[in-house]
């Protein structure tokens, strides 16, 4: 399995489809996707089986959420033509894969991953005292392996799951012979905006801005942000690295103006209000072409779906030799490539 035609390295991420993408999304993961989808080979996943780990209760938004997502990576500038952009259950070797590798995961490395004992909790009042929800990060494994991925860009939280990869690949390795590749996690710039409330931007907080924004909402929702709790008249001088209104001028106003704010700021020669109307500009102007992209895409959303069935159909001729060199190294009947219809 060691050599392959690509001199550049392969990287493969995932997301699971949480609809429309709010700007938290946009910097903390995928704008770092489409910085690096030319300089390596490139697969970006949507992680339907995932997403119904702990969302299996009721699936019937699920489309619209896939298609939502894409379209804002689309608008983000992740290109099919630099990317391979899939839907995991498009690609049935993800499901046969992590069946195969389920049978050498041992539960407690499963028990250990620290995402498990925190989701039950977090997630207390839904039912996921599952099989597929410890399961999860064997899926994940799945995903990375099929495709050989070297890299794996994600944020801390993945971190172990990407270790748990390895193991499970040297595992498999030592017992059936060199076919897997190892893969490393990078770890994305931790960029994790605040919210309009000054906790973390977070869908589930109701305290996002949305890629699709309109102009006057950005300037209307930022007007209502909090700053300085300390500062409360005009005249009080100011604390920026409290304010969440400073924080989003760091990732989205140029340095210079960054600073200014900042000086002013702690002067008091600048009022809250103008401040803010300078960072809603700010996110107006980078949002612009994304929401412009956004329109077009909207319009035409067969076209989006012809962009995964292309990415499955490219993602499956990976996909379906390494699960053919698992199962050879297994003693199991290897496939050929016909079950896929994209
Ligand atoms: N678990 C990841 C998340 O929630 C999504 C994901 C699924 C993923 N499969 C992956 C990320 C493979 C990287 C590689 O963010
Ligand atoms: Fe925050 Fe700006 Fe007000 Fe300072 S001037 S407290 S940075 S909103």
């Amino acid at each position: 399995m060691g050599v392959r035609a690509t001199v550049k390295d392969r990287v493969l991420s995932g997301m699971q489809p949480s609809g429309a993408l709010h700007i938290g999304n946009w910097m903390g993961a995928l704008d770092n996707w489409v910085q690096i989808q030319d300089v390596f080979d490139s697969y970006f996943m949507v992680a339907d089986y995932h997403s119904l780990t702990t969302g299996y209760h009721d699936t019937r938004d699920l489309p619209q959420k896939v298609l939502d997502m894409v379209i804002d990576w689309l608008a983000a500038g992740l290109d099919p033509e630099r990317s391979i952009i899939f839907r995991q259950s498009m690609v049935p070797e993800h499901a046969e894969l992590h069946l195969l590798l389920s049978m050498i995961t041992p539960l407690g490395w499963l028990e250990r991953v620290p995402s498990y004992k925190e989701k039950l909790k977090e997630l207390a009042q839904r039912d996921i005292h599952t099989y597929g929800f410890l399961g999860y990060p064997v899926l994940q494994s799945a995903d990375i392996v099929l495709y050989q991925a070297d890299k794996v860009p994600v944020g801390q939280d993945q971190v172990p799951h990407v270790e748990l990869t390895r193991e499970i690949v040297r595992r498999f390795n030592g017992l059936y012979g060199e076919v897997l590749v190892e893969p490393e996690a990078v770890l994305t710039e931790a960029r994790v905006l605040p919210g309009l409330d000054g906790k973390k931007m977070s869908k589930s907080y109701g305290n996002t801005l949305s890629l699709g924004e309109s102009q006057d909402s950005v300037k209307q929702k930022i007007r209502t942000m909090v700053t300085d709790p300390a500062r409360i008249r005009r005249q009080d001088p100011g604390h920026p690295e409290v304010c969440p209104v400073f924080s989003l001028h760091k990732v989205f106003s140029d340095p210079k103006t960054v600073q200014e704010i900042e000086e002013s700021c702690r002067q008091a020669a600048i009022g809250c209000v103008d401040c803010k109307s300078l960072l809603a500009s700010a996110i107006n102007v980078k949002l612009d072409p994304i929401r412009e992209r956004r329109l077009m895409w909207q319009s035409q959303p067969e076209r989006v779906e012809e962009i995964l069935h292309e990415g499955a159909r490219s993602a499956a001729e990976l996909a379906h030799g390494t699960l053919n060199a698992v199962k050879d190294a297994m003693h199991l009947k290897p496939q050929p490539l016909n079950g896929n219809s994209w």
